[in-house]
């Protein structure tokens, strides 16, 4: 199949990418730096120089494909738009990722008691999350409404080595650079919250089911467990050398280091269960957890 994917220079994108490749797919995809031209060429992924504002390269680029993937961003409203608008009356299947911080809480550390959402459950959020579920929302109408196929994939904390230009995810390093200032594995408030999680390797793997089988307008969390903020600072601490010491940072204090981070993803509750993945798409994750992966720095 021919397939477009955006956000291919970086994590989720580009290991969405050099999977798709492998796997025999024709891949084109969004890169906004010329630096990246070359490393996409090397991986068989024809580079498309733009950018998520220039609405009317999505819509022909989605046009030329079977499948397109928007992984370059969760939150980017006119750019979910005009995929939307250009697909319209085609059939073709947009893969749209969101973020599990749209059913996060305010814990703040504090706390680990949280409602654990399967896809699909309804649930309050927090006002700033609103507008990326509304996004979410409007891929999943058009996948029943439009005249086009549509599913959403949610991932949870994202770890483990990417398969693309950028190895590491974003909570994880985060983590570990003031971890590393502080020498101990640091966690907001008392490090109760929990969040879940998924390896890499598995999210590409439900990618590539949800290109191959997906029915239209699904919602899909990509999860295969979860673990409190203070034992993920445990297994940071130990990948750092610094023996499984942690310390606690106030969330007032990080949010004044990393802005409003801590208050919608480190410090929160976000717990979920990838019951359509696993149901509808037959996904079986199979990968190391997170704690023996970012651990031994896999
Ligand atoms: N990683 C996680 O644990 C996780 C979990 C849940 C949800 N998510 C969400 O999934 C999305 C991708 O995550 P990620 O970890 O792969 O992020 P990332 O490593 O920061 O990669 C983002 C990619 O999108 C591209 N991009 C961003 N804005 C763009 C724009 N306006 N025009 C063109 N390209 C643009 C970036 O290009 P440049 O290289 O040019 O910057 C990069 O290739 C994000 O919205 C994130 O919030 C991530």
């Amino acid at each position: 199949m021919k397939v477009f994917v955006t956000g291919t220079s970086r994590y989720i994108g580009g290991s969405v990418a050099v999977n798709l490749r492998a796997q025999g797919h024709e891949v084109r995809g969004l890169v906004r730096r010329r630096e990246s031209v070359v490393s996409h060429r090397s991986a068989g992924i024809e580079p498309v120089l733009g950018a998520l504002d220039d609405t009317e390269l999505l819509g022909r680029l989605a046009n030329w494909v079977d499948v397109t993937i928007n992984a370059a961003s969760s939150d980017h409203f006119w750019a979910a738009h005009a995929l939307i608008e250009s697909l319209s009356g085609t059939g073709k299947m947009l893969i749209h990722t969101s973020g599990s911080s749209i059913v996060g809480d305010d814990a703040a550390g504090m706390y680990a008691e949280s409602t654990v959402y399967a896809d699909d459950m309804p649930f309050q959020m927090l006002l700033n999350r609103s507008p990326r579920n509304e996004i979410d929302r409007l891929v999943r109408a058009a996948g029943i409404f439009r005249g086009m196929r549509t599913a959403v994939i949610c991932p949870t904390m994202v770890y483990g080595q990417g398969l693309g230009e950028k190895a590491d995810s974003d909570e994880i390093p985060k983590l570990r650079k003031k971890s590393t200032e502080v020498g101990a594995g640091v966690y907001i408030g008392e490090g109760r919250s929990i969040w879940s999680n998924v390896h890499i390797a598995d999210l590409v793997d439900l990618y590539l089911l949800a290109v191959e089988r997906a029915p239209s307008a699904l919602f899909y969390f990509a999860e295969s467990g979860e673990l409190a903020m203070r034992d993920v600072a445990v297994a940071v601490s130990h990948s750092l050398g610094f023996g499984g010491k942690t310390q606690s940072w106030n969330v007032d204090d990080a949010v004044a280091e990393l802005g409003l981070w801590p208050r919608i993803a480190l410090g929160t509750n976000s717990r979920v269960r990838a019951t359509n993945a696993r149901g509808v798409l037959g996904w079986t994750p199979s990968r190391p957890d997170l704690a023996a992966t970012v651990s031994a720095n896999l």
